[in-house]
């Protein structure tokens, strides 16, 4: 029963009325059910797969300060999983066979996310490139980072390493915090080994000094993202030096120096004119590369340092007088293992269907380079710091494959592994150390990292100890 003015509730049809708007109704459910029969057998709708599972609510954006946010979605839900990064629709992959599996299936449906180049460089980064330009010119690259520049200049490697690190370690001694000096002289430490294996110059030539200003310019303290004003002005200084340093190999080919990825690289790429796509990847190649490698040097130096065994079994290698080497090399493949390889980005930009689920244009996929890594179906106690899983350098690259997956796949793999290698043998061969400060993890511009407090004291071993034809600089 309702009164006028009851605040809108309606008053019951009469019969009749409700008897018309009964037949209405069905006459519409009839019509609705003719049409999706329509449909159905024009086979214009189809059911769509669904979408990987995992809430989209407040709690399922990935959070910079929870590193174990893709370990636990993956326990949850499965090896495909969605959440939000970024407000985007974002699918984690779990376990590198899968993700290879998805590359081959659907990698024209997905375009690297890197950072953006373009304003700088003709065709932009090589790891957002698509083919036909990535084949191009990744092939160059490919030609002139081979490992074996590494292996012409390996004794200026080993003196920057070593006059680097006497630097932190006479610095020290006269008071100044370990702390402050760290960064800075890993920065160093990667960035002159980049110049030299890039350019070929030497940490005494003119040119590299300005080459080094220019980079310092770039990147006072990590890699600057987005690039402003000033790292325009720094690239145009770095991209003529460049410029004038492959002029030189072009014409006189340079006396005062040496192999570099620049003189390697095939003469059609240097004439007439230095490719100026070439150029500015070089250029990025080291401005981003010297902070990818000094992540990593912080990495193996923080793990070193909380696995005393580890570094008593170096030194008993060291002093046996043969070893050292192959295991200084598992115990960078160890820390690549478990840190510093964080994930591979991609750019869904055609929708497709991978392992049931819908994988829709807008969404980004991240492959879980850190959680695979930590499987315990790959690896036995996924979490402990074992040198000894790489003593045989082969790896399953299902199980392992910190570089990456597919044509995008890092180039300078062989370089890192051998210059990180040659770091911790400048380091057991020269130095003890001692932890000053730690604290917790924190995740960086790009990756996650060591505390800015972890700290080590460095000491010069006594010049007794030092192992025949190598002495500290004076
Ligand atoms: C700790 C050291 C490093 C790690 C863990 C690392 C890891 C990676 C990974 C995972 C990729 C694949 C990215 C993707 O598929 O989206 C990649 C690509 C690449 N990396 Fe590295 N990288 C390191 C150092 C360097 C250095 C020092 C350089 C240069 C001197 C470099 C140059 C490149 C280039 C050019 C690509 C793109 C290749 C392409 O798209 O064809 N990386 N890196």
């Amino acid at each position: 029963m309702t009164t006028k003015g009851d605040g809108g509730a309606r008053a019951d049809p009469p019969v009749r009325s409700r008897r018309r708007s009964g037949q209405s109704a069905l006459r519409r459910d009839a019509d609705l059910w003719a049409k999706f029969l329509k449909a159905w057998t024009l086979g214009s709708l189809r059911v769509q797969p669904p979408l990987p599972p995992g809430p989209l609510g407040p709690r399922s954006i990935s959070r910079f300060g929870d590193h174990n946010f893709f370990r636990r979605r993956w326990q949850r839900f499965g090896p495909i999983f969605k959440y939000i990064f970024s407000r985007r629709l974002t699918i984690g992959v779990g376990g590198f066979q899968r993700a290879r599996q998805l590359f081959r299936e659907h990698g024209e449906a997905l375009s690297p996310a890197t950072v953006n180049i373009s304003a700088f460089v003709p065709h932009g980064h090589l790891r957002s490139m698509t083919s036909p330009h990535h084949e191009h010119y990744r092939s160059q690259f490919n030609l002139a980072l081979h490992g074996d520049v590494i292996t012409a200049w390996d004794a200026t490697l080993r003196a920057i390493a070593l006059d680097e690190l006497t630097r932190l370690a006479d610095a020290t001694a006269r008071g100044t915090p370990p702390k402050e000096l760290m960064v800075p002289t890993l920065d160093r430490i990667t960035l002159r080994w980049l110049l030299l294996l890039s350019y070929g110059l030497r940490p005494d030539d003119g040119t590299f000094r300005s080459l080094e200003a220019a980079h310092m310019k770039m990147g006072p303290s990590g890699f600057v993202y987005p690039l402003g004003p000033p790292q325009h002005e720094a690239f145009a200084e770095l991209r003529s030096l460049v410029t004038q340093i492959a002029a030189s190999i072009r014409t006189a080919g340079r006396s005062d120096a040496g192999d570099s990825a620049l003189r390697r690289l095939p003469t059609a790429s240097l004439e007439p004119e230095v490719d100026p796509t070439i150029v500015g990847n070089l250029i990025f190649m080291v401005e981003m590369g010297r902070y990818d490698l000094r992540g990593l040097l912080r990495w193996i130096l923080k793990y070193l340092s909380d696995h005393p065994a580890v570094v008593t079994e170096l030194r008993r290698l060291r002093d046996a007088g043969g070893g050292l080497q192959d295991y200084a090399r598992a115990c960078v493949q160890e820390t690549l293992r478990l840190d510093q390889a964080s994930g591979l980005l991609r750019n869904v930009v055609k929708d497709f269907t991978f392992e049931g689920y819908r994988f829709p244009a807008g969404s980004l996929v991240r492959v879980l380079t850190w959680e695979s890594h930590r499987d315990a179906t790959s690896f036995q106690n996924p979490d402990e710091y074992r040198p000894d899983r790489f003593v045989q350098p082969a790896h399953d690259p299902d199980n392992y494959a910190p570089f990456g997956i597919g044509e995008h796949r890092c180039i300078a793999a062989q370089m890192v592994v051998r210059l990180s290698t040659l770091f911790v043998e400048v380091l057991i061969n020269n130095f003890t150390w001692r932890v000053v400060g730690d604290g917790p993890r924190f995740y960086g511009k790009f990756h996650w990292e060591p505390s800015l407090d972890f700290a080590i004291e460095l000491h010069p071993r006594a010049a007794a100890d030092l192992p025949v034809g190598e002495a500290l600089p004076s």
